[in-house]
């Protein structure tokens, strides 16, 4: 870390912003394999909010591999960095009243742990969400083809397959999406956005 930095605060106070804008921040985080459904739940969850004026942004991990963490790959400490600037962007989303949604594999828990924990201290809400589905299941969708080219081992570290995935434990919400629909779990977890006050 730089030495000889100061840390500037504005001169509005988070619960003024939250006022002037009408809206709390709070960060959606889906975690799960590869083809669980995580992007087509982002998009779907994005898009309904859009439509009820909401201020909210989605960050998916394919998308966000092509810029800012355009430097990392996928061996474990890539993909804590990867998790760690997520974590860092999304509380910054949230601090600004958005609703950020992103949708990345973070397959360790003590990342997901930390990018809890950043927003926890700033008084952030974060709720995570469990995209579940068996690697039977994935491994049959398989969109893009890369669970076949890593059971070839074209594709090495590949996730459920070649590298770890540790489900959460005590996740705001389980979505099992061989089991519930998208327009079902955009329900549910809008059901929980507002039982908790995020949206009114
Ligand atoms: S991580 O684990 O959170 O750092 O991964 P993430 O940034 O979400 O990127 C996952 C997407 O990258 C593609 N891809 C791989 N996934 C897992 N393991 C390996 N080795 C790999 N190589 C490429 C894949 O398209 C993932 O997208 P999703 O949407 O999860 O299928």
């Amino acid at each position: 870390m730089a030495t000889n930095i100061t840390f500037h605060p504005g001169s509005i106070e988070a619960s003024e912003r939250v006022e002037l804008l009408k809206q709390k921040g709070v960060t959606i985080w889906l975690t799960g394999l590869s083809a669980s459904g995580k992007s087509t739940i982002a998009c779907a969850l994005e898009q309904h909010l859009l439509h009820m004026h909401k201020f909210v942004y989605r960050l998916d991990g394919d998308n966000v591999r092509f810029g800012l963490n355009k430097d990392l790959g996928f061996d474990e400490k890539s993909r804590v960095e990867n998790i760690r600037r997520i974590g860092e962007v999304s509380k910054l989303f949230a601090d600004s009243a958005c609703i950020a949604v992103t949708a990345f594999i973070s397959p360790y828990k003590a990342d997901r742990a930390v990018a809890r924990e950043l927003h926890e201290k700033a008084n952030l809400g974060f709720v995570e969400v469990f995209v579940d589905a068996p690697l039977s299941v994935v491994e049959q969708r398989d969109p893009k083809g890369l669970y076949k080219k890593a059971r070839a081992g074209e594709i090495k570290d590949f996730t459920g397959i070649s590298a770890p995935y540790e489900p959460p434990e005590y996740p705001e919400l389980h979505i099992k999406t061989n089991e519930c629909d998208v327009s079902k779990a955009v329900e549910k977890i809008m059901e929980h956005l507002v039982a908790h006050g995020y949206i009114s």
